[in-house]
């Protein structure tokens, strides 16, 4: 018999309602709808209460926020004295890889004065990528510790997430006692590999950015860490030359969407800009590439089918970079300090035997992404 003419049989499905919306890839399906606030509170038959119930999220759907306005950003890089005196004083400094990422002991961050703090910010833009353990971060005030972020930056209010109550500036990382979606998320995605730079859509996305650890499984929800200011140098010069002048747009649009999608929030509009596909480090004078799968959406000037080519080309590229990327352990205590201008990063979603993950990240916003001459 002849074919028929119009295929009748079951087509299949083209949203993936478990795993994100468009190209926006979501591996934690957390928000209201996944929040059990008994089981936070009170603990399971398995799992303790959460350690930090201040912390806990709270999704405020009435309250609307307006675009986010231009502002002025300081770099207090640029103030530090680079033999890092206030900063590294009788800290123990391990590298954790040859080119991207340190462990710090011995350094308490709540303590540091304003010459420390220029400090950091200098030396996590090096160094990419920092894990200072042993802090007091998650136990001081919240508004303590918003007072020490906001010395890098005017803080960044999440589009989508859920805050603390009374916080809104804090960003939660939040999965919950006995949550089961990693079981949902694996029936439509291979893997929860999500290489992004945070909020990359703003147009002025955060630089010297804080996550600390409240809740964490054992074992499990590591985070990847990518250089990519290596991963620019990696690149001939041929092609980092035809980088250069290109600039790419970057949509909030999707992951406003998926918070839709799964009964969340989206108090701020999603908004979307357009940045360079290289920019500079405003205190190393570094370039890296700024593109990121999450976020970034087409080359300017490029027909489709180029830009996809390129950006794809990018991110197998990062993706593949093990040799310019370091994957962070978390442990009680223990907080990480990225440079979002010259890293990428992904979380994990290894483990699925219902432990906490509960984590608050601090977002000091920086300055618009700009690019310098290239360099052969
Ligand atoms: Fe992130």
């Amino acid at each position: 018999m002849a074919p028929a003419l119009v295929d009748t049989s079951p087509q299949p499905a083209v949203h993936y309602s478990k795993s994100g919306t468009g190209e926006y890839k979501e591996a934690f399906i957390g928000g209201p709808t996944a929040f059990r606030e008994d089981a936070e509170l009170k603990g399971t038959g398995k799992q303790p209460p959460a350690r930090y119930p201040l912390y806990l999220p709270v999704w405020d759907a009435e309250k609307k926020y307006p675009p986010l306005e231009a502002f002025e950003h300081y770099e207090h890089g640029r103030d530090a004295d680079p033999r890092f005196p206030n900063l590294l004083k009788g800290a123990g400094v391990t590298d954790l890889t040859a080119n991207i990422g340190v462990e710090i002991t011995g350094v308490q961050l709540s303590k540091l004065t304003d010459s420390g703090k220029n400090e950091l910010a200098l030396f996590v833009a090096q160094k990419k990528v920092v894990a200072f353990r042993d802090q007091d971060f998650a136990d001081i005030p919240i508004k303590d510790a918003l007072n020490f972020g906001g010395y890098f930056g005017r803080h960044h209010i999440h589009p989508t997430s859920g805050a603390p109550a009374g916080y809104p500036e804090v960003h939660l990382v939040h999965r919950g006692a006995e949550d089961t979606t990693a079981r949902d998320f694996f029936e439509e995605r291979t893997n929860s590999v999500t290489w992004h730079s945070d909020v990359s859509y703003e147009k002025q996305p955060p630089g010297t950015t804080f996550l600390y650890l409240l809740d964490g499984p054992v074992a499990g929800g590591d985070t990847l860490f990518a250089n990519q200011a290596e991963a620019y140098r990696r690149l001939s010069p041929e092609f980092r030359k035809r980088l250069h002048g290109l600039k790419a747009v970057h949509s909030a649009v999707e992951q406003a969407d998926n918070s839709k999608n799964r009964g969340g929030i989206v108090r701020r509009e999603p908004v979307s800009s357009v940045h360079p596909l290289v920019r500079t480090h405003p205190a190393t004078g570094e370039k890296a590439l700024f593109v990121n799968p999450q976020f970034t959406r087409r080359i300017i000037g490029y027909k489709k089918e180029e830009s996809d080519f390129l950006l794809k080309f990018l991110y197998d590229h990062i993706a593949k970079g093990q040799d310019f990327q370091a994957r962070v352990k978390w442990a009680p205590g223990t907080v990480v300090v990225w440079d979002n201008r010259v890293t990428a990063h992904s979380a994990l979603l290894d483990w699925d035997d219902g432990q906490r993950r509960h984590l608050a990240r601090i977002t000091p916003q920086a300055e618009a992404p700009y690019e310098t001459a290239f360099e052969g």
